[in-house]
């Protein structure tokens, strides 16, 4: 039995990664609208990595022996009204993400789950390699967005992103 502060907790987490994927499909949904298909692929791509991340918390909590609710997912709420502006929101969205994982770290340590602790190694890992991911991708913007040619070479780059299964199984 896991503790009910850490089970309560992973169980809104499982809700909180499908709003991420949720999120990142409406990302994706913006730029398919901009005829950007690589940014649109680079945030698909990423939906299909959330969607990883809530079903690697649901395999846990039923390896444990806990039931998962299900609770309904919020509308995507961030305003798309600039590519920047989307940039900037996914990485908004990621250092949220990662206050959300450290207080389930900090509650799985209160109650010395060490259990749940190991899980939530590979969830802090990855939230590092999110916030560097949406880092980049605002950097890589920033210097070469501006320009048509810059912007065409950048939306290549980023339609060869592919979709890999998490390195973590459950
Ligand atoms: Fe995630």
């Amino acid at each position: 039995m896991l503790n009910e502060k850490v089970k309560k907790l992973l169980n809104e987490q499982v809700n909180k990664e499908l709003y991420s994927a949720y999120l990142y499909l409406d990302f994706s949904n913006y730029f398919e609208s901009r005829g950007l298909n690589g940014f649109a692929n680079w945030y698909y791509v990423q939906a299909q990595e959330e969607r990883d991340h809530a079903m690697l918390l649901y395999r846990y909590l039923h390896k444990n022996n806990e039931k998962v609710a299900l609770e309904a997912i919020a509308q995507p709420d961030k305003k798309l009204d600039s590519d920047m502006g989307v940039l900037k929101a996914g990485l908004e969205h990621e250092i949220y993400v990662t206050s959300l994982i450290n207080d389930i770290y900090s509650a799985a340590q209160s109650a010395k789950d060490y259990r749940t602790m190991q899980l939530l190694d590979w969830f802090v890992k990855e939230q590092s390699e999110e916030e560097d991911n949406a880092n980049n991708l605002i950097a890589k913007m920033e210097l070469f967005g501006s320009t048509p040619n810059g912007l065409y070479m950048l939306n290549n780059e980023l339609a060869a992103r592919v979709y890999a299964a998490p390195s973590l199984v459950v």
